[in-house]
């Protein structure tokens, strides 16, 4: 009997998981039935970008955080596909930041080329995962036709990600502020917040990037408020950072300094929740945004039950890379290329991950501890190895660029690690770049 595999999701994460079992059957290998069960109509995950907040048309809560404008965080150059690199999609080298649509573009040419379309099931969402005498079972919804069914499965990989369930806290006062609070999450479009007087709270990417947004597109002030440190970037003249919030009063926010301003709209940028609430209780994973999740061996297998894989569930420096090394590595347990061991030993790989990740002094030793975890998967199969140390060097670059300039940092080029050839400059400084269409940027 050939082996099931359900995937949940078919963002980068699943699209990798999709990828590495194609990679084999190209191979020569026999590969499992692969499902993908995805509930978008289409693939991408956080990358397919979506208009809408909230529940979704059939009453889902929308998947989206991503938002008009949006350009990637850190140099393409830390991302690329081993096995598909920029130049081979494009037909040349592009610049260093893409927009949105240029990644999603780029990450739907290699699911194309692969042909793998087939096995994802769009527009069904899982809504409970059990396991019972040594099978899975998958229950899933067909949203357009409102059709609940059960199916079995050997393995299950869970890919879903985690930037989707917000962590909403709550600051007294809000209930009488007379403009907007919204969540990263449902945040769209920075126009809508021209020349206005925007507070946000919260110090991490969110933060930084929907402030940059709101700036670039006319805010009349950005005031970030941070809980624990500040940013310390050179911000522009209109950018204050001050300690946290401890109420609103009408429109008046105030800080633990004893300082106030008015605002017109705060947006918490305040993170997201690991969420799996279609998970039975005792296949949940639980852990907080870190290098090192919990219960996962090799960041991977679940370890109280290793026929469950969950993909992509770490805090990311190193991102599609990342989920390809992983999705090959759960890939060959599957096809049992890979062995994994007792329990007790999965636990400890667990426990000297944390201890290691903890051991870490500054964001430069979380970088190369993500590289070397990439670099150990890899050197389990048979995806192609890179160049990991260039990629590290990439991301120290790309924090020095940061620091020297916020707002000039996406204007820098890096080289490819995988072809080795240099990005060329972008046509049009990032802050002067409104129309973030595929066309316009690839207009070098
Ligand atoms: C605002 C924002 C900006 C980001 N920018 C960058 C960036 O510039 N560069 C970078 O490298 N990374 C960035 N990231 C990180 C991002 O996490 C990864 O790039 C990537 O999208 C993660 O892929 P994933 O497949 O694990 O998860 P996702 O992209 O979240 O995809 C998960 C998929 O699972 C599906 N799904 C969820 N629940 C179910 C269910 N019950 N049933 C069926 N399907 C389900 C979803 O619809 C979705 O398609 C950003 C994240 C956010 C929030
Ligand atoms: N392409 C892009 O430009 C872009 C844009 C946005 C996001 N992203 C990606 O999206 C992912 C998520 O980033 P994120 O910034 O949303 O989440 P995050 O990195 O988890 O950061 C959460 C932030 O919220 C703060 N916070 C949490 N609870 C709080 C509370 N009760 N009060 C005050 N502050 C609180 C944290 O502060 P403490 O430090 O005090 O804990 C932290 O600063 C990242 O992978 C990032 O790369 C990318």
């Amino acid at each position: 009997m050939t082996k099931r595999v359900a995937i949940i999701g078919a963002g980068p994460s699943g699209l990798a998981q999709l990828r590495a079992f194609q990679s084999a059957q190209n191979a020569g290998a026999d590969i499992p039935e692969v499902v993908c069960f995805e509930k978008q109509s289409n693939w991408g995950g956080l990358w397919n970008y979506s208009w809408r907040t909230g529940l979704d048309e059939y009453g889902e809560p929308v998947h989206g955080s991503m938002y008009r404008y949006l350009w990637s965080n850190g140099p393409k150059e830390g991302l690329e596909f081993a096995d598909y690199s920029f130049e081979e999609h494009f037909g040349k080298q592009i610049a260093s930041y893409p927009p949105r649509a240029v990644l999603f573009d780029y990450i739907e040419g290699r699911v194309k080329k692969a042909g793998v379309r087939d096995k994802i099931r769009f527009s069904t969402a899982v809504k409970n995962v059990d396991f019972k005498d040594g099978i899975f079972t998958v229950t899933a919804r067909d949203l357009p036709n409102d059709r609940l069914y059960c199916e079995e499965f050997d393995h299950v990989i869970v890919c879903n990600g985690h930037f989707s369930t917000p962590n909403v806290p709550h600051f007294d006062g809000f209930d009488k502020f007379p403009g907007r609070v919204l969540h990263a999450h449902d945040f769209r479009d920075a126009v809508e917040f021209k020349d206005q007087d925007i507070l946000i709270i919260g110090t991490s990417y969110s933060a930084e990037d929907i402030g940059s947004q709101c700036w670039k597109y006319g805010a009349k002030s950005i005031t970030v408020s941070h809980r624990t440190a500040a940013m310390g970037y050179d911000w522009p003249d209109n950018w204050a950072e001050v300690p946290l919030l401890t109420h609103m009063d009408g429109k008046t926010a105030h800080f633990k300094d004893g300082t106030r301003r008015d605002v017109d709209t705060i947006i918490l940028c305040t993170g997201y929740q690991h969420s799996f609430p279609f998970m039975s209780e005792d296949l949940r994973l639980k852990t907080a945004n870190r290098l090192a999740s919990n219960d996962l061996y090799k960041g991977v297998a679940y370890v109280h039950n290793p026929d469950l894989f969950y993909i992509g569930m770490q805090d990311q420096w190193f991102t599609f890379n990342m989920f390809d090394a992983q999705a090959w590595w759960a890939r060959d347990v599957i096809m049992s290329r890979i062995e994994t061991p007792d329990k007790a030993a999965m636990l400890s790989d667990v426990k000297d991950r944390v201890a290691r990740e903890d051991a870490g002094q500054d964001d430069y030793d979380a970088i190369w501890y993500q590289g070397d975890y990439v670099k150990e998967l890899i050197g389990e199969t048979d995806y192609p190895d890179f160049d990991l140390e260039g990629a590290c060097q990439a991301f120290k670059e790309w924090k020095g660029h940061k620091k020297k300039n916020i707002m000039t940092f996406r204007d820098n080029s890096y080289a490819s690690v995988i072809t080795g050839t240099m990005a060329p400059k972008h046509h049009t400084p990032w802050k002067d770049a409104l129309d973030d269409s595929l066309e316009v940027y690839l207009q070098n």
